[in-house]
């Protein structure tokens, strides 16, 4: 099949509305929806989350993973689909979820396919490198894309950089036996040129005025990062304050403080809390423990009223959802988040 046969192709949804978008260069059908406006419900793009999910009425996917972790036996016994792991093969009717409008959306792009070249790097901690890609796109603080290196798989990878300057940043840390983290932190040279495919996600900056609290998990610095500096060049940042957590499993993992640092002289208020879970030396003078359990401990008694975002590996973000909402009672919607799949 070629790409201009799938070109070719109409998508209705049904979702009370009728939305009727084409599929174009062996896209997902949620990429081909949001790239045609249409807001389908996702989260990680990548199979792992499972807010995707779709009837198909008529017509034929390809899947692209076997097996997503997003799909429970009892979706799969039901016959729902991952609209970010199915490739349409033909005219499709499917029933997609539709987001609800967000107000904070202004400014939103829709995602597109680019290549950016790898124009500078180095490393933040022993597994975490910084790459910089020039592209001139924009996103919103705290927004992802999808990287591919030549000859390699798709990985989503958070900015670390706010829009506008015609880089996108990344963090990216090792993940041991993974496919694509190692590569991207040991092997990639300046001049590479790396396809980019975004921007996506929801978890970004929403300017509500509220104090805010980046809560980063391993991985989850780059969002983080992205938020404090977006938070740090609004309007109003000098009536903001921000408490920023960062959990590793040794000391020798964190590293946010520089971007604290960086971004302090413009706010209200900043504090940093870097946690450690397994090893720390006996002069170790930050907190030990899970993130979650730091948040508790540092007693903020207005997270009610702030915005609160959160990033990292799903079984950090999820304590860490867990406390806010069933603990400490903060607002759903003033939560959002970016698990790490
Ligand atoms: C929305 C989103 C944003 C992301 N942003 C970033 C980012 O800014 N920086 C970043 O470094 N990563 C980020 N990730 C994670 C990234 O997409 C990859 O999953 C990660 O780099 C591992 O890819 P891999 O090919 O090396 O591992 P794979 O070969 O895909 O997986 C190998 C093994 O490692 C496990 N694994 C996968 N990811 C992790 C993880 N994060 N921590 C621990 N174990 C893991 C898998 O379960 C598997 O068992 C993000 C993921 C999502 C969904
Ligand atoms: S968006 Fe499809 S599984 Fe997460």
């Amino acid at each position: 099949m070629t790409h201009s046969e799938v070109a070719t192709r109409i998508f209705h949804v049904r979702d009370g509305e009728a939305h009727q978008f084409t599929c174009t260069d062996g896209d997902s059908l949620l990429r081909a929806a949001l790239r045609a406006g249409v807001p389908a419900t996702y989260e990680c793009n990548s199979g792992g989350c499972g807010s995707c999910k779709f009837t198909l009425t008529e017509g034929e996917v390809r899947q692209v993973q076997d097996a997503p972790a997003g799909l429970t036996d009892r979706d799969r016994r039901k016959g729902r689909l991952l609209a970010c792991q199915s490739v349409p093969q033909s005219d499709c009717t499917v029933s997609l979820l539709i987001d609800p409008v967000d107000p904070f959306h202004a400014g939103l792009s829709l995602p597109a396919r680019r290549v950016g070249e790898v124009v500078a790097e180095r490393m933040l901690t022993h597994d975490l490198r910084e790459l910089s890609l020039a592209l001139d796109a924009d996103f919103l603080p705290g927004q992802y894309a999808m990287l591919r290196r030549p000859g390699g798989e798709e990985r989503a990878y958070s900015m670390a950089n706010t829009p506008g300057t015609g880089v996108w940043q990344f963090h990216i840390k090792r993940v041991p036996g993974g496919a694509e983290s190692g590569a991207f932190v040991d092997e990639i040279a300046l001049g590479d040129a790396i396809e980019v495919d975004g921007p996506y996600g929801h978890a970004h900056l929403k300017a509500t005025g509220r104090d805010v609290v980046c809560i980063a998990g391993g991985s989850g610095l780059a969002p983080m990062v992205s938020i404090a500096r977006g938070l740090a060049a609004a309007a109003d940042a000098s009536e903001r304050r921000l408490d920023f957590f960062y959990g590793g499993r040794a000391p020798r993992d964190l590293c946010a403080g520089e971007f604290v640092t960086e971004v302090a002289d413009r706010l209200a208020e900043i504090t940093l809390v870097d946690v450690v879970s397994d090893e720390a030396p006996d002069d170790w003078d930050g907190a030990r423990g899970f993130v979650h359990e730091a948040v508790a401990a540092a007693g903020l008694t207005d997270l009610v009223d702030r915005d609160i975002y959160v990033a990292g590996p799903p079984p950090m973000t999820d304590a860490v959802t867990r406390l806010l909402v069933r603990e400490l009672k903060v607002p759903v919607d003033q939560i959002h988040y970016d698990r790490f799949f």
